[in-house]
């Protein structure tokens, strides 16, 4: 088994937690992956909202026939992130909530229909300190997921809520696809 990230900090956190023997870790770009994994993984995951990080829309569709090529014939890829139409359904602009340690948390979000991106502002305020981060990133219909797919010559067989075993839902915020490499 093989993980990948872009992160050597936080695959070095993933090596300390101690997964085993058997998962390798390699520090890499999902948009160019080792060109030696050709067709070498019967199942590719892509999990915990692991997708949609790029500026240019073009980015995401190379990831996706990057896992694409990877996967041998017959292999599935198990694609898990949210879902926009049940992000949209519950949009919700502003929330705070208190941490364990007594540390305030809001998050402002704002979404841009046009290029699907959205936005989150988040501040923090403690007796560790202050702050405040921006990250974005691009949301995804199952159905246009479902065509960058097909693109990458995957196709989607089922669509479910999340990690739960219920089919995806207009409201369902979480989505979780598998789509598969045809023989
Ligand atoms: C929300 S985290 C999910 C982490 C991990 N998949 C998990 O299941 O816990 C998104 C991850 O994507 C990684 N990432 C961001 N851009 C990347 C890229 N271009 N190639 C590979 N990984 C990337 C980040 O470093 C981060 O670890």
């Amino acid at each position: 088994m093989d993980g990948l990230d872009y992160s050597e900090h936080l695959i070095a956190k993933a090596r300390a937690r101690g997964t085993g023997p058997l998962l390798k870790y390699t520090r890499g770009d999902m948009r160019r992956l080792p060109a030696r994994w050709t067709g070498r993984f019967d199942a590719v995951l892509n999990l915990f909202t692991s997708f949609g990080f790029f500026t240019d829309p073009g980015d995401d569709a190379r990831v996706m026939r990057e896992f694409s090529r990877v996967l041998k014939p017959g292999g599935v890829l198990v694609w898990h992130g949210g879902s926009r139409d049940g992000v949209m359904a519950k949009f919700l602009s502003r929330d705070w909530w208190k941490a364990e340690d007594g540390t305030m948390i809001g998050h402002e979000r704002s979404f841009d229909p046009l290029s699907g991106i959205l936005t989150i502002d988040t501040a923090w305020e403690g007796r560790s300190g202050r702050g405040t981060r921006q990250h974005r990133i691009r949301l995804y219909t199952a159905t246009r997921l479902a065509e960058l797919c097909l693109e990458a010559g995957l196709v989607v067989e089922q669509a479910y809520e999340g990690f739960q075993e219920r089919a995806l839902r207009r409201q369902s915020s979480e989505m979780l696809l598998v789509a598969r490499r045809p023989y």
